[in-house]
């Protein structure tokens, strides 16, 4: 398959090089790698062969791999700056919070390569939409996530992480530890006993949920000092919050299997993660949302007239950066439109979908709203119009008894 994709690499440590060749030959994907003996030559390279990626070792000076860093994000923000180092250590993480986008392990090169350009290579579309790349370019770095967050993700990437390591990171945050133990004594992941401590609050979770969390609160805890924007970034992060747990809660009266249903929840809460990155790195956000609320234009159509682009293509592509499964990039990049997704079939796309159409304003809606919110073709190519139809209409009805019972009362 030909993925059109290009590599650049200052790898100083030439059997890494050679590793690198060979798990790409084998991928047999069609990336070109281009290695170079220096960074005057990568950085010379990268308009004339157009190049998507760079690899760079830690082998190299370290000076000199800082400036070539602060370079290339400076002169070509939109090309992926991954760094490969032995072990990663706190040291390393702080010098390359805003520099670099991933960090890989050499002993987990060969998993993560693969998943790395599997994954670049599905958002090529996002890619190569030019509106996309010149608001990412026109951002002075891309959202950078605070040195512990970046560390936790880090760890949280391998398949070998070990619980004791996660909670160390988790319990020198009082605010992540905390949200930690609310989010696994939810009521949608319901546990038998009161989960009090972080480490079985990250046994419990898992990878994805932990790491979805970290990217929230990171994403939330963006300079509020701007106009409105606190208004607007409360409703935004309750309205992902209840996403979440709809998407999970649905997932389970679906019979869906256990990961689909923690995936389901990670999606919700990171579905709308694109609008925080236009609310925290573009002038345009309010124009966009007076747009949207003056014409009655969905929020993404508006956007799309400022921008080009949308929330959710713009969280799409830095989950891609950030690593997340491709089941959770589609969930986030078609959540609006299901039915342009590539790949139908029963995922967190689903689940996300419908909990979107159940709720607007961080309220239910009436059972004729949401089935005009709902992708009827995308619902039909799964089979599940009607239970998704029946499902709320047993939620509205379990809702009005409540009330009237309170009433009666
Ligand atoms: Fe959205």
């Amino acid at each position: 398959m030909e993925s059109n994709l290009k590599l650049g690499c200052v790898v100083l440590e030439k059997s890494i090089e050679k590793k690198v060749q060979v798990i790409i030959e084998k991928m047999k994907y069609g990336i070109k790698v281009y290695t170079y003996k220096n960074f005057d030559v990568l950085i010379n390279s990268i308009v004339k062969e157009e190049i998507d990626y760079i690899f760079v070792d830690i082998a190299s000076n370290r000076q000199d791999l800082l400036s070539f860093l602060n370079k290339v994000q400076e002169e070509f923000p939109h090309v992926v700056r991954v760094l490969i180092t032995d072990t990663l250590s706190n040291d390393l993480v702080l010098m390359a919070n805003d520099l670099i986008h991933l960090i890989i392990e050499k002993k987990t090169l060969d998993q993560n390569l693969k998943n790395i350009f599997l994954r670049a290579a599905r958002l090529r579309n996002m890619l190569k939409n030019p509106d996309l790349i010149k608001l990412t370019n026109s951002f002075n770095n891309l959202v950078v996530l605070k040195p512990q967050h970046l560390q936790l993700l880090q760890y949280l990437s391998r398949d070998d992480y070990t619980n004791k390591e996660i909670c160390e990171i988790i319990e020198k945050n009082v605010a992540l530890s905390a949200k930690v133990l609310q989010v696994a004594n939810m009521t949608a992941f319901a546990p038998t006993q009161i989960v009090q401590s972080v480490s079985v609050a990250v046994f419990f979770l898992g990878a994805n949920i932990l790491r979805a969390l970290v990217l929230n609160m990171q994403v939330f805890s963006i300079d509020s000092g701007k106009g409105n924007l606190y208004r607007y970034i409360s409703i935004l992060e309750r309205h992902c919050q209840n996403i979440a747990s709809c998407s999970k809660t649905i997932a389970i009266a679906f019979n869906a299997d256990r990961n689909l249903q923690n995936d389901s929840y990670t999606a919700g809460l990171l579905h709308d993660i694109g609008k925080l990155v236009i609310m925290d790195k573009t002038p345009n956000w309010e124009k966009i949302q007076k747009l949207s609320d003056e014409n009655d234009l969905i929020i993404w159509k508006a956007e799309e007239a400022f921008l080009g682009t949308t929330h959710a293509q713009i969280g799409a592509y830095f989950l891609g950066i950030w690593n997340f499964p491709d089941s959770i990039i589609d969930a986030v990049a078609y959540h609006h439109n299901p039915c342009s997704c590539d790949n139908i079939s029963i995922s967190p796309l689903t689940f996300v979908h419908i909990a979107e159409a159940m709720i607007k304003e961080n309220k239910t809606v009436s059972l004729e709203e949401f089935q005009k919110q709902l992708d009827i073709d995308y619902l039909d190519k799964l089979g599940l119009t009607e239970k998704a139809i029946n499902y709320y209409k047993s939620y509205l009805g379990l809702t009005i008894e409540v009330i009237e019972e309170e009433v009666e009362e």
